[in-house]
């Protein structure tokens, strides 16, 4: 199969058309049968439930070209389970599991040209997601949905790749106690736009939340959890329930403690505490593990001893052995890679 003719090794984290994606209605009671097409257009009703009270949810994946030229994805299951878990939060019909898995196979497949080729720092982003796509004006969860997948290639999710870069303590929260910032809902993004942009503006790549009921807990940013490494070198990620279980996260504390030997802890981190750790990092499907150098903490700030320069002898050995595991180049613990071709 020819790959398409892209620079895949300067393409940047934003949407291109692909060739074709999946979509599945939901209508009285049932999923309808799924079915490829090539138009990325989506019609709606103009009172459909997405446009007058934002249920919706959605995941992000990716496939990876391996070493040895097959094309795979990571973990995908977890993703259908979660939103799974992101659906019943949202009253939302569930999507099961095997059905997205099959979903995911055909688009991938479909798509085989648009897969970055192995070493081109490139990888293709699949982005699951439901929507009400019936009409409701009382508040209520509405009878229609319709569940979409599509892919498109991607390069780094923050410029600079490798970079550390530098956050602020945000005034505003991303999510409410026992809210939705569990569940990956698009209704938290837009929560976090206003912060967002509000740290552009002042010159910091993204922001880090506390937790909405004390301010005094480190959350999360808006799109990947945080690792913080000891001077002792175990490995800390904060435990709390408004954050969103990352599986990019949970599969680092895995590889920490099975592939690296080394101590992990789940547990509430004190903003007051950051200094004490050597090492920061964000974790996602986008921002794989962008080391972080600094946090801005209103006019206070907090350098971790790792620098601006480079990651953290830490991060990166989790950072060589997660991607390892993705691109086919280290073992990857059982069940944790689907092929499809
Ligand atoms: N936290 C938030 C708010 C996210 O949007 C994401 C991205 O999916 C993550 C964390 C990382 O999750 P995962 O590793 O499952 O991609
Ligand atoms: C992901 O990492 O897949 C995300 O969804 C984060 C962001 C692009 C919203």
């Amino acid at each position: 199969m020819e790959k398409k003719n892209l620079d895949w090794g300067n393409i940047g984290f934003s949407y291109m058309p692909t060739d074709m994606r999946y979509v599945a209605d939901y209508k009285d009671g049932a999923w309808g049968e799924g079915r490829l097409t090539s138009d990325s257009t989506v019609v709606l009703n103009e009172c459909a439930g997405i446009l007058q009270y934002c249920q919706e949810c959605f995941e992000g994946l990716k496939a990876y070209t391996t070493e040895d030229g097959s094309i795979v994805t990571f973990r995908p299951d977890l993703n259908a389970e979660r939103m799974m878990d992101s659906a019943s939060r949202l009253e939302m019909p569930v999507f099961p599991r095997e059905r997205f898995l099959k979903a995911l196979d055909q688009v991938v497949k479909a798509n085989a040209a648009w897969v970055p080729p192995y070493g081109s720092g490139a990888t293709l982003y699949i982005r699951p997601y439901m929507f009400a796509s019936g009409p409701v004006i009382g508040v209520k969860p509405s009878d229609e949905y319709q569940f979409r997948m599509f892919v498109t290639p991607v390069g780094p999710y923050f410029k600079g790749g490798a970079k550390p870069i530098t956050l602020c303590v945000s005034d505003f929260d991303r999510a409410a106690p026992h809210g939705t910032g569990h569940v990956k809902a698009g209704l938290n993004y837009a929560m976090s736009l206003h912060a967002h942009e509000t740290a552009h503006a002042s010159g910091f790549d993204e922001n880090m939340f506390l937790d909405p009921a004390t301010r005094t807990y480190v959350e999360e940013t808006g799109g990947a959890n945080f690792i913080f490494i000891t001077k002792d070198g175990e490995v800390v990620t904060p435990k709390s329930d408004s954050i969103l279980p990352s599986i990019t996260r949970r599969s680092l504390m895995y590889v920490a403690e099975h592939y690296l030997g080394l101590k992990v802890t789940q547990r509430p981190v004190k903003l007051e505490e950051l200094q004490e750790f050597a090492e920061c990092g964000l974790c996602g499907t986008a921002a794989v593990i962008s080391p972080v150098g600094k946090v801005f903490d209103h006019g206070k700030e907090i350098c971790f001893s790792s620098g601006m320069e480079e990651m953290g002898p830490v991060t990166k050995k989790l950072y060589d052995t997660l991607t390892g595991i993705q691109m086919g180049r280290i073992e990857a613990p059982e069940g944790w890679i689907r092929k499809i071709l």
